[in-house]
């Protein structure tokens, strides 16, 4: 792969902020939204309860929040994205209840949202978990100080988002650090909330009475950057990815070095090189800054032709070594068990047929796929098409051989 091309706006920071416009009286002007599956589920769900939000061609959305007509979520929209939930704290914060179907998307493990429940109870709500929906009420909500077991993006996303309009001051002890939760901080204080700490592990919100419309741009997807430096240095390729900021992926960036890759970082962004065979490493995924779940398995599809054995260790999520068992059919040398991986690394891969069972997984496929020798056909790629803006176009313009249709081939 070679050539160059820009970052999308990120996924998961998009997802936050559009559900943060629940809680805006006025118009939000979002810039670099990018157009994927799991946005779109993210709108409808904003339009069913009554907001305007218009998504032009070029990333740039509106969104008027300013007459809520309902707050109910229902479950055939959420259960297509876990994201959804994320509607709840802003919901009850702005209208005081919100009923909210228990949430679906990738199966990657359990994924609970007790600390997303004891954050709202916490705040003041009457919470309620029954019949796969989730009801809050309280008149206002009002601050309180919240210790999360496990540093939660999503729940400290929710708890950080219903605070902005309580009463009172709220802090967030052992919150997530993720540049999401950084850049959602953001576009609440640009509407006036009073948040401080957000990017540390403690996070204090002071209530306001209402919050107002700005113009805001998404920061660039890090997942997107490492899956495609993952790819362009799997392909022993020469690539560089405009806007990539450096610092949101440093973990992994790290690890490509450590393996035989070169990355030269700069204000523009990041150029990835890599011309011999990488040596084995051992990756522990962790939360922010640790390496990503999110690129474990685009990482280990790498690490599969790696010289030496590799170890990989799944903290954040334990089903996310599924992936393994298809890149077996192409050949690669694997042994799972609970959440340690062990990759024996092979000279190469060969082509074959594989499905991709979520969404990183499918990015992981399509990686090994562009160096495997011949053609690898990727089925059930929906899953991609939920989290890459494009992703067929950007891999074909890096020069990837990709055929569209039910499934994906792709070959170098
Ligand atoms: C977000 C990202 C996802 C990423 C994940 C971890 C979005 C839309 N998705 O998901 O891409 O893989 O962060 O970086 O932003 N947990 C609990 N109780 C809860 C909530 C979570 O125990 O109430 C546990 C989960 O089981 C998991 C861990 O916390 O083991 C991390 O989950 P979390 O950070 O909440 O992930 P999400 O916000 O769902």
């Amino acid at each position: 792969m070679s050539g160059d091309f820009t970052a999308s706006g990120s996924k998961n920071g998009a997802l936050a902020i559009i559900a943060a416009s629940l809680l805006v009286e006025g118009e939000v002007v979002l810039r670099r939204v990018p157009h994927i599956k799991d946005i779109f589920t993210m709108l409808d769900i904003l339009r069913y309860l009554g907001v305007r939000a218009e998504l032009s061609e070029d990333g740039t959305l509106q969104i008027d929040a300013s007459n809520i007509v309902r707050n109910e979520a229902p479950a055939e929209m959420v259960k297509k994205m876990r994201a959804s939930f994320s509607v709840l704290g802003p919901l009850l914060a702005r209208t005081g209840r919100a009923r909210v179907a228990v949430p679906g998307g990738c199966d990657i493990g359990a994924r609970p949202i007790d600390l997303h429940l004891k954050g709202i109870h916490a705040l003041g709500a009457l919470v309620r978990n029954d019949y796969g929906h989730v009801e809050a009420k309280a008149s206002r909500l009002r601050g309180a100080r919240i210790y999360l077991d496990f540093p939660s993006a999503g729940a400290t996303q929710q708890i950080m988002m219903a605070a902005c309009l309580s009463e009172g001051t709220t802090v967030i002890e052992q919150a997530a650090c993720e540049p999401e939760i950084t850049d959602l901080a953001w576009f609440l204080r640009k509407c006036g909330a009073r948040i401080e700490g957000a990017g540390t592990g403690t996070i204090q919100v002071q209530g306001v009475r209402r919050l107002t419309g700005v113009e805001h741009e998404i920061i660039p997807d890090r997942v997107e950057v490492g899956t495609f430096a993952l790819a362009a240095a799997n392909t022993r390729g020469d690539i560089f990815i405009r806007n990539a900021v450096p610092e949101h992926c440093s973990a992994v960036l790290q690890k490509m070095r450590e393996i035989g890759a070169t990355v030269d970082e700069d204000a523009a962004g990041l150029r990835v090189t890599a011309n011999r065979r990488f040596i084995a490493t051992d990756i522990v995924t962790m939360p922010f800054p640790g390496f990503p779940t999110d690129l474990q398995q685009p990482m280990g599809a790498v690490l599969t032709t790696a010289d030496g054995t590799s170890i990989i260790t799944e903290k954040v999520y334990e089903h996310r070594f599924r992936y393994l068992n298809e890149l077996k059919r192409m050949g690669a040398d694997v042994y799972t068990e609970n959440r340690v991986a062990v990759i024996r690394g092979v000279p190469y891969l060969q082509g074959a047929q594989v499905t991709a069972t979520d969404l990183r997984a499918g990015a992981a496929l399509a990686i090994a796929a562009l160096a495997a020798e011949g053609v690898t056909e990727i089925s059930d790629v929906e899953h991609i098409q939920r989290g890459y803006e494009n992703f067929e176009d950007k891999l074909r313009a890096l020069g990837a051989s990709v055929l569209s249709g039910e499934a994906l081939p792709c070959s170098q």
